[in-house]
């Protein structure tokens, strides 16, 4: 009885066996998630516009012993996606863990200074290509009998951020995407959760901050935490939803935010930063 305890304890979080494919794995938070999936037993497939940082991702993931894919492809084209499901049910017959990183941020202007371009691309990328890739993973899910999506919603999906018109509305719409096919799906084994990640340093963020769209300081102050999050924050979060200790786990936005969202005083969250110290 002890050692069955032990064993069965060994295996907690793991993902042997399971195939995941990751979009956006080339970068950033899907980049770190590959990473960690593939330390917890899955076979990973990285999915990425950029194929390049798609393969320098895989090159990452090889010291797991495990076989793995780069692919690269657009997550807002249907045939994109078509073409990329069907290479990796070719490769590996089924996909069990479908992560929707792949995503853009950019831009960020007066409401009524922005074209319909902007928010046309934003959310094609976000929001078309989240659906896309459900649509087209769930369909093979369905017939190998379940699977777990996971889906990266944001605090601007939850709380409004002005000047980010599009993405905040792409990332509010992938959280009730999330909440749809969680209750559509359920019947075929699928559970569907998303993540809203706070700012976490990645090359996204790196970027806004770089062109002085972000501004690091005030984020701090903002943050009850006074920090930003890792890219592996986020992962973890996600490698636990995929895990079957996240069986009954299905339909929820989950916050990887430190409490930015939950923080409502007037005053700033971490007074520390200007030197006024913590009560
Ligand atoms: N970094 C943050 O602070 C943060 C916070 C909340 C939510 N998010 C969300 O998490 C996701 C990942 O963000 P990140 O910070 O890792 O970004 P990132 O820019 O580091 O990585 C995104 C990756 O997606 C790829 N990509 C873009 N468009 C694509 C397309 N059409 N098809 C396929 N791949 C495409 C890019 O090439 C890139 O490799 C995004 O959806 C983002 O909105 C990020």
């Amino acid at each position: 009885m002890g050692s069955e305890t032990a064993t069965d304890e060994s295996r907690v979080g793991r993902l042997d066996g399971r195939v995941a494919l990751v979009t956006g794995g080339g970068s950033g938070l899907g980049r770190a998630t590959a990473v960690l999936l593939a330390r917890r037993g899955a076979r990973v497939v990285c999915l990425d516009l950029a194929g390049d940082a798609a393969r320098s991702t895989t090159l990452l993931l090889e010291s797991s012993g495990q076989d793995h894919l780069a692919l690269s492809g657009n997550v807002a084209r249907q045939e994109s996606v078509d073409e990329v499901t069907a290479a990796v049910i070719e490769r590996f017959g089924r996909i069990d863990v479908l992560v929707n990183s792949a995503g853009i941020a950019e831009g960020k202007a007066a409401t009524l200074d922005q074209d319909l371009a902007h928010w046309q691309r934003i959310i094609d990328v976000n929001l078309t290509g989240s659906y896309l890739m459900c649509q087209a993973v769930a369909r093979t899910m369905r017939d190998t009998g379940g699977g777990v999506i996971l889906n990266l919603s944001s605090i601007a999906g939850v709380i409004g951020l002005p000047r980010r018109t599009a993405y905040s509305a792409s990332k509010g719409a992938v959280s009730m995407l999330t909440k749809v096919l969680a209750a559509e799906w359920a019947p075929y084994g699928i559970r569907v959760n998303a993540v809203a990640p706070g700012y976490i340093r990645t090359a996204m963020t790196e970027r806004l901050m770089a062109e002085g769209r972000l501004d690091l300081e005030a984020i701090i102050r903002r943050s009850p935490t006074g920090a930003l999050g890792t890219a592996d924050n986020v992962a973890e979060a996600l490698a636990f939803l995929a895990s079957d200790q996240a069986r009954f786990i299905t339909g929820v936005v989950l916050p990887v935010d430190g409490a930015y969202t939950v923080y409502g005083s007037p005053e700033d969250a971490y007074p520390g930063v200007l030197g006024d110290g913590h009560d």
